[in-house]
């Protein structure tokens, strides 16, 4: 959540800020602004709205100084106003950040006594001042260590300052932060994503650590002031997963991505020729895990209940679930023969990486399933599963979705085949079954023609909801939530047969309803269950699977077919049509399908 950029050269530095602040706007878009060193003076622009507002409301081009700072922000303390858009600057010190300052009307309060004149409505203006203050009596690490202390809460900050005006600092806690390296200059950003275009060579600070960047050196201190040395990390570098290629949307691009994130995720942990699941350095024994816990948010979240199903057909393992933010205050009872699973796209989301955090200060069994390879969640977990689907730009989680739960699937049919709760045949037939998937998934992608059509009418109705049972449900939650999150209209899913317990009420003349009934072991229930629906008015959208066998009932108002294959891996591709439902809805609305409104990709704030 918001996007740091700090860049410390031997030349002018605002089109490169300019530039990785556009990469950064799937951090945040409410507001941009930038701060640059010149002729000993700060000289600040920022607006309300995207980078491109920023740069048709200020001459950018003269914007000059050879240090500098910049930032994308998704509100938490104030509106999203030029007023409170970053950086936030006294006379002598201008500050990005990333986080929430808890102590912030505690400390604004000492400020005033102190004399100093607040502008903004927000939390990271405590800190300008804060720096200000300490520094009329310490020396710049000293200013930097006693500020830090001061501060509760999460943060990632880049600082420039008036009077020392050869360097930026850059602190974390919490809120991720790395250092990149280039020629005659160095970098400081809330990603390595914001650094590819200028260095594959990065640093990434740890909680409590601070950094001061030159254009020649770089410095690290720890939470106490003492010099530490940190070890340079070479990324490597694949510019075409950066770029939307001749799709119009990131999201459209990253939709069409799937059956090649199912390959390579199949490729990284599936031997073909011996039909064998090979999970290397997994560093427990088989007989110390009796039960697994799976935790994440949002989309991630909805893959915990995916695996949760598996594992409980695959294995006899006891599997619980849970939300991050849920998760990380409630009075947890610790396990030791218990597996924590953290699921995260970004690997940075902040509840995600508490539950986490409270996981290890218990000493429990961490296992991370992630994109991001370099991100806090899997550097801190014991054991990393890497989902390997490449970059995902778009805010709405699609091929990482897809990749997370193939990965737990994998995960589940190793387990249970380990553990000898299914025999030798059915794995080797499931892994024969997976290696399927790719070419499925890819023929499932073909419905452009029906959903464009089918869309209009989600985006007319006053509200809809998306129906499931068993292994089709958490597909059901995760259509409702991409219609929602893109296209703004409510959308609940529910498992089919909850509906009579309640939300029938809600079901009226023409109300658009998806059903999702594969023909599995729930497909005549559900089907019983679609009939209540269409018996009380609703338009149904029937996903299912490919079959000899008719659909037995009437009045379905329109009907999707995927794919046919097993019953475990049917979710995979009744995900697809739903993920072109919310894209095409949105589509049609005009609205901004990358960075819908309100949200961000990475949400490094509680
Ligand atoms: C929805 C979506 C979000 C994320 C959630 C967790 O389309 O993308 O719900 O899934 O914010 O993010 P990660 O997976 O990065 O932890």
């Amino acid at each position: 959540m918001c996007g740091i950029i700090g860049i410390s050269s031997n030349k002018s530095v605002s089109a490169s800020i300019i530039s990785s602040l556009k990469k950064l706007e799937y951090r945040g878009y409410d507001s941009a602004g930038i701060a640059t060193l010149f002729e000993g003076k700060i000289k600040e622009v920022k607006s309300e709205g995207r980078v491109d507002t920023l740069e048709q409301n200020f001459d950018l081009k003269n914007l000059k100084g050879n240090i500098g700072i910049g930032h994308v922000r998704w509100a938490t303390h104030g509106v999203p106003n030029s007023v409170n858009a970053h950086p936030h600057s006294s006379d002598n010190v201008s500050i990005v950040h990333n986080g929430i300052i808890e102590n912030s009307t505690i400390l604004k309060k000492y400020l005033i006594k102190k004399g100093h004149v607040f502008k903004s409505q927000t939390d990271t203006e405590v800190i300008v001042h804060l720096i200000t203050e300490n520094l009329k009596t310490n020396e710049l690490e000293e200013a930097i260590t006693q500020t830090l202390k001061q501060l509760h809460g999460s943060f990632a900050l880049g600082i420039v300052f008036k009077d020392i005006p050869d360097l930026i600092v850059g602190a974390r806690r919490g809120s991720p932060l790395a250092v990149g390296y280039g020629p005659n200059e160095n970098y400081l950003g809330s990603d390595s994503y914001a650094l590819k275009s200028m260095t594959n060579k990065i640093t990434y600070l740890e909680d409590g650590e601070f950094c001061i960047i030159k254009k020649d050196q770089v410095l690290f201190f720890n939470e106490d002031g003492t010099k530490i040395n940190k070890k340079i990390l070479e990324l490597s570098s694949d510019d075409a997963s950066y770029e939307k290629g001749d799709f119009k949307h990131f999201m459209a691009k990253e939709i069409e991505e799937q059956p090649n994130t199912v390959k390579t995720g199949i490729k990284e942990y599936v031997d073909k020729p011996n039909s064998e699941i090979n999970i290397y350095n997994f560093p427990w024994k088989i007989d110390e895990i009796n039960s697994i816990t799976l935790i994440g948010c949002g989309t991630a979240y909805h893959s915990c209940l995916m695996a949760k199903y598996w594992f409980e057909e695959l294995t006899q393992l006891d599997v619980s679930i849970d939300i991050a933010s849920e998760f990380r205050y409630r009075k947890n009872r610790f396990k030791k023969d218990k597996l924590y699973i953290f699921v995260s796209q970004s690997g940075e989301t902040a509840d995600t990486y508490a539950a986490l955090d409270l996981c290890k200060k218990n000493n429990m069994k961490t296992c991370a399933v992630v994109n991001v390879i370099e991100s806090s969640i899997a550097r801190d977990a014991n054991f990393v599963l890497p989902i390997h689907c490449g970059p995902e730009i778009g805010v709405a989680s699609t091929k990482a979705f897809l990749g997370q739960i193939l990965i737990l699937y994998i995960l589940a049919l190793k387990l249970g085949y380990l553990r000898n709760e299914i025999n030798k045949e059915i794995y080797k037939e499931k892994i024969k079954d997976l290696q399927n998937l790719p070419g499925l998934i890819e023929k499932s992608l073909l419905v452009d023609n029906d959903i464009q059509a089918i869309s209009s009418t989600f985006n007319e109705a006053k509200g809809s909801m998306f129906l499931g049972r068993g292994f089709s449900y958490p597909i059901a939650l995760e259509g409702a939530l991409k219609l929602k999150e893109l296209s703004y209209v409510h959308a609940e899913g529910y498992p089919a047969g909850e509906m009579k317990h309640g939300p029938l009420a809600l079901i009226e003349d023409g109300m658009p309803v998806v059903v999702l009934a594969p023909r599995d072991s729930y497909y005549k229930k559900t089907i019983s269950n679609m009939q209540e629906v269409i018996a009380r008015g609703a338009k149904v959208l029937l996903i299912t699977n490919k079959s000899k066998d008719e659909i037995v009932s009437e009045n379905i108002w329109e009907t999707i077919e995927v794919e046919n294959t097993n019953d475990d891996l049917l979710p995979f591709l009744l995900t697809i049509p739903l993920q072109k439902l919310a894209y095409y809805s949105a589509l049609k609305k005009g609205y901004d399908i990358d960075k819908p409104r309100n949200l961000a990709k990475s949400v490094t704030v509680e």
